[in-house]
C-alpha cells in the first residue's frame, strides 16, 4: 500500500510556488494577492480560511481577510464583492462557503468576476472546465488530479467510481477524469443517494473517489484488491481524548480499506492540504494573467 501523502505533496507545491513568486518579484512583477471573505463564526470555516491566509504568507503572497458578521445583508456582501472585483491589486478572491441561510449562495458566486474567481465556482468557469478550456479548476478536484499525477496513478481506461454529486467535488471530478487530459481518459460512474446496488459498482472500481460526507462509509468489503482510494470526506467527530474535543474522520474506513488498497489518501493529510496548495496555484495563475 502506498500512501498518497497530500501533506508532503502540498508542501512541495508550495515550495515551487515560493520560488516562482520570488522570480516574479525579482523581475519587477507585482506580488500575488488573494482576498477571502468569511461570513459568520462557523468554526471549521474560520480554521480553513485562516489556513489559507497563513499559506499565502508562507509562499510570499499578500492576503486580505474580510470578516463579516452572521447578520450581514446580502446587499452588503454583494457590495464587498463589487469592491474586490474592481480592486486592481487583488488578483483573486474567494467567498468561504457555506453562507448563512438568508443569503443566496448562487447569487453571491455569480457576482464574482470570473477572472478573479480562483475557487472556480462561477458558472463561466464551471462551463469552461466542462468544455476542457483553460480556466480555474476548483481547488478540491484540482488537488485530486495533482495528487494522482504526482504519484503516477494511471487513470486512462480505468473505471473510476465517484461517490457524491456535489458542485464542489463529485460533479467536477467526474467530468475532469472522463476528459481527454493527462490525468483523465477514465470511464466514470457517478453515484449518489439514489444509486441502486452501490456495492456492485464500487467492487468494479479501479479508483474510488469518496465525497459524500458520511464518516467511514466505504468499507473493505466494498472494494476490490489493489484499488486506489481518494478520501475527500472530513467530518469532525466528538472525541474527549483529544485536546480539540474532536477527531477528523474521512468517508473511508481507512484501517480496513488500506489493507486492500494499492494507493490511498489518509485523513487528515490527504486531499485537505492539497486544496490550499491548488488555491495558491490558481491565485498565481490569476496574477500572471494580470500582467
Ligand atoms: N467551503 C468548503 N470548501 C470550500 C472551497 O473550496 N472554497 C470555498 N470558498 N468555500 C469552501
Amino acid at each position: 500500500m502506498i500512501l498518497l501523502n497530500g501533506k508532503k505533496t502540498a508542501a512541495d507545491i508550495k515550495e515551487e510556488i515560493t520560488l516562482e513568486v520570488r522570480e516574479l518579484k525579482d523581475n519587477g512583477h507585482k506580488t500575488p494577492h488573494l482576498a477571502a471573505i468569511i461570513v459568520g463564526n462557523n468554526g471549521a470555516s474560520i480554521t480553513y480560511v485562516n489556513a489559507k491566509v497563513k499559506a499565502c504568507e508562507r509562499v510570499g503572497f499578500e492576503s486580505t481577510l474580510i470578516r463579516l458578521t452572521e447578520k450581514v445583508t446580502e446587499d452588503d456582501l454583494l457590495n464587498e464583492i463589487a469592491i474586490l472585483n474592481i480592486d486592481n491589486d487583488i488578483d483573486g478572491f474567494i467567498v468561504q462557503l457555506p453562507l448563512p441561510k438568508h443569503i443566496d449562495e448562487q447569487k453571491v458566486l455569480m457576482a464574482v468576476n470570473p477572472d478573479k474567481d480562483v475557487d472556480g465556482f462561477h458558472p463561466t468557469n464551471v462551463g469552461k472546465m466542462a468544455l476542457n478550456l483553460p480556466t480555474f479548476i476548483s481547488a478540491t478536484p484540482f488537488g485530486i488530479l495533482e495528487l494522482l499525477d504526482r504519484y503516477n496513478v494511471e487513470t486512462s481506461g480505468k473505471h473510476v467510481v465517484v461517490l457524491g454529486r456535489s458542485h464542489i467535488v463529485g460533479s467536477p471530478i467526474s467530468i475532469l477524469l472522463s476528459q481527454k487530459r493527462k490525468v483523465g481518459n477514465a470511464t466514470v460512474t457517478m453515484c449518489h443517494s439514489r444509486t441502486k446496488n452501490l456495492k456492485e459498482l464500487t467492487l468494479q472500481a479501479d479508483i474510488i473517489i469518496a465525497a459524500i460526507g458520511i464518516p467511514e462509509f466505504l468499507k473493505a468489503d466494498m472494494v476490490k484488491k489493489n484499488v486506489t482510494v481518494i478520501d475527500v470526506g472530513i467530518t469532525r467527530l466528538a472525541d474527549s481524548s483529544k485536546k480539540s474535543g474532536f477527531r477528523l474522520v474521512g468517508d473511508v474506513a481507512f484501517e480496513e480499506v488500506s489493507k486492500k488498497a494499492e494507493f490511498i489518501t489518509p485523513v487528515p493529510g490527504g486531499v485537505g492540504p492539497m486544496t490550499i496548495a491548488m488555491l495558491l496555484k490558481n491565485t498565481l495563475l490569476a496574477c500572471k494573467r494580470n500582467s
